[in-house]
């Protein structure tokens, strides 16, 4: 028998590629839920993981929206974190290098602006520094030079800000859809036209939480995005409806908590999954639904893990 090449440990075949990136699992921790990974260095074994996506970055640093901004709900939380972040230029200074030292971690730049040459100079500045494989372009971010209209509510500005993005990223970009629109599949469809190289979905549901005794909006910034199991089934529809849409790689995501989730994600058409919410109550989640992952698919007989994207029967 010709011995194997591969540096896989025994057991089902983890690996999935990503816009030709190899990940060594589909499981891949969620922007604004794993800071920028050197924090969970000591935590999670980077190189276990499919990869992680940084705090999403901006052109310039940014304090976020005042307190609160963070509450705990039924099945979930709601945050206006308001893209608190260091800034592109200090990511490459002050975390990259230390990323780069550990061996087999995937960086997944997450990516936002409040106008076309704001995410442009954000690009420019990530492109030239080593050791990022990918990008992640959030496109729930309101447009300023639109009166505030949402990137990616709107089919004409979502094209517009892909088609540039695309035409300066030295990395393949991953267009992560707002799920607060009536048709994703048709938002997928102008992403995929307009040259992403993947979608993820879903970022979190707009929403509001009122306490009774004030009468006050919960979080200051009044609305808030809603994640965590509340919005599972919703999500893993969304990522069947764009299954059936586009022929791009989908990331799917919002809610995973166990394997099974996971599970539920690839079989309605993802490639790869991230865990967000989950790492709050728990910082090794993301390592250890990789992990249930893989034992999922040893007692199920699964040789590939690969091979259940899409694999939902009708
Ligand atoms: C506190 C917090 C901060 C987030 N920040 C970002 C961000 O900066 N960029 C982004 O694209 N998504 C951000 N998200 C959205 C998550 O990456 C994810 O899409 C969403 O929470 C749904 O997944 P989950 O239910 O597993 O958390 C944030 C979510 C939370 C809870």
């Amino acid at each position: 028998m010709t011995p194997s090449t591969s540096t896989q440990p025994k057991g089902p075949d983890m690996r999935v590629n990503l816009c030709g990136v190899e990940l060594v699992s589909p499981v891949i921790a969620a922007s604004g839920t794993f800071g920028y990974g050197v924090e969970f260095e000591e935590i999670v074994s980077l190189d276990r993981i499919g990869g992680f996506v940084t705090k999403g970055l901006s052109r310039e640093p940014m304090a976020g929206n005042p307190a609160p901004r963070i509450i705990e709900t039924a099945a979930g939380m709601m945050n206006a974190i308001g893209l608190q972040n260091m800034g592109a230029k200090a990511f490459v200074a002050e975390k990259l290098p230390k990323l780069r030292s550990i061996k087999g971690a995937v960086v997944i730049a997450n990516i936002f602006g409040f106008t076309v040459p704001d995410c442009l100079e954000v690009i420019r500045i990530l492109n030239d520094a080593p050791g990022i494989a990918l990008y992640e372009l959030n496109a729930s971010c309101p447009n300023t030079s639109h009166g505030g209209m949402v990137f990616g509510t709107d089919p004409a500005l979502l094209g517009g800000l892909i088609e540039a993005c695309k035409s300066i990223a030295k990395r393949p970009v991953i267009v992560k859809l707002s799920p607060n629109v009536t048709s994703i599949a048709h938002m997928a469809t102008v992403a995929a036209g307009a040259g992403a190289d993947a979608v993820s979905l879903v970022n979190t549901f707009l929403s509001l939480a009122i306490d009774v005794e004030t009468r006050r909006p919960r979080i200051a910034n009044i609305t808030g995005g809603l994640s965590g199991p509340a919005i599972k089934p919703i999500a893993v529809r969304m990522v069947n409806d764009v299954a059936n849409a586009v022929r791009i790689p989908i990331v799917g995501l919002g809610g995973i908590t166990r394997p099974e989730d996971a599970v539920e994600f690839l079989l309605a058409g993802a490639t790869a999954v991230e865990v967000g919410t989950a790492t709050y109550a728990d910082p090794r989640a993301v390592e250890n639904i990789a992990s249930g992952l893989r034992r999922w698919c040893a007692d199920h007989g699964i040789a590939k893990v690969s091979s259940l994207t899409r694999g939902m029967i009708r």
